[in-house]
């Protein structure tokens, strides 16, 4: 058995509901930050990484998804006819060709839960481990799954960091054993815990590397936390006899699940971009917090 990881699975067939209107018809995972969508920065994520399948769990009620992730020769053609052959180059590049590339999608009939979202990849990965990649967790700087897949050695490794002890409540959290480098290792993982329940303040970021047995663990897991089925508690079930590795990854990462997220990481990349810096700082300069609240 490979302990090389070949497989990136995108859950993305949720409901989106933190950002409802614009979720009504735009999926979630195609809201972008300034220009690009979030499902765009996972899978040049997972392609920096080498992985060769990629496997999309959306939904029938988001087909915009496929649309945007795969090539579209007529809208390429359209924009060299006008005159804008770099743009349809750059449009090609960023897309999948169903020629060239491994790329399968299929479908969750409804939205059970990370982990059930998970589980309906398990027809379709090549052997070994699998990546997990949620969108709505965008990690910019190092690519992360790509420190994740070079670290990995062997049973689950999930992406960690430290929060705050408010915002516990917000995460899956490691039950932490010992560290070792930039691995952390957990004897257990709880989803969502109270503050004063938390084990650590360890929590667990939208990546994953998971030993292939993860889908038989998910056969046979029961909903927990919202009803759902949870990744979290697959991954914890064997956790006692072999433990959970965390990996402290070196990116910064902005939960574009939220609003404030959304809105950070979008600010994040324009004080990078020289024209929008001078928006963003012109704007800042004629704005006190007593005029925008007024
Ligand atoms: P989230 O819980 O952040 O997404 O799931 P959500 O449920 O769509 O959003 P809210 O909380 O209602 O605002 C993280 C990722 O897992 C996918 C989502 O599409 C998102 O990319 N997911 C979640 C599924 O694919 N299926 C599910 O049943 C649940």
């Amino acid at each position: 058995m490979t302990t090389k990881v070949q497989t990136a699975i995108f859950p993305v067939a949720g409901l989106g509901t933190r950002f409802l209107p614009a979720t009504k018809a735009t999926p979630k995972e195609l809201l972008p930050v300034l220009d690009t969508p979030l499902i765009q920065y996972a899978i040049d994520e997972a392609r920096a990484a080498g992985i060769k399948r990629m496997v999309f769990v959306s939904h029938t009620s988001k087909p915009a998804i496929e649309r945007h992730v795969m090539d579209d020769i007529r809208l390429r053609r359209e924009l060299e006819a006008r005159g804008k052959p770099r743009l349809a180059e750059e449009l090609k590049e960023a897309a999948f060709c169903p020629k060239s590339d491994d790329v399968v999608f299929t479908m969750q009939d409804e939205p059970r839960g990370l982990g059930h979202a998970v589980l309906c990849a398990r027809d379709h990965v090549l052997d070994g481990p699998v990546a997990v990649i949620l969108p709505d967790d965008l990690i910019l700087g190092a690519p992360c799954i790509g420190e994740m897949v070079e670290a990995y050695d062997r049973g689950h490794m999930v992406a960690t960091m430290t929060v705050a002890p408010e915002d516990v409540s917000k995460y899956g959290v490691l039950a932490v054993t010992g560290h070792d480098g930039r691995i952390t290792h957990a004897h257990g993982m709880v989803e969502k815990p109270a503050a004063s329940e938390a084990p650590s303040r360890k929590a667990v970021i939208g990546r994953y590397v998971l030993d292939a047995d993860i889908f038989d663990a998910l056969e046979t897991q029961a909903p927990g936390a919202g009803g759902e089925i949870q990744l979290t508690d697959a991954i914890a079930k064997r956790a006692q006899e072999r433990p959970i590795s965390g990996f402290s990854f070196s990116g910064t990462r902005f939960d574009c699940g939220s609003k404030s997220g959304m809105l950070e990481a979008t600010l994040h990349l324009a004080e990078q971009d020289p024209e929008l810096a001078d928006v963003l700082y012109a704007y800042a300069g004629a704005h006190t917090r007593t005029q925008s609240a007024a």
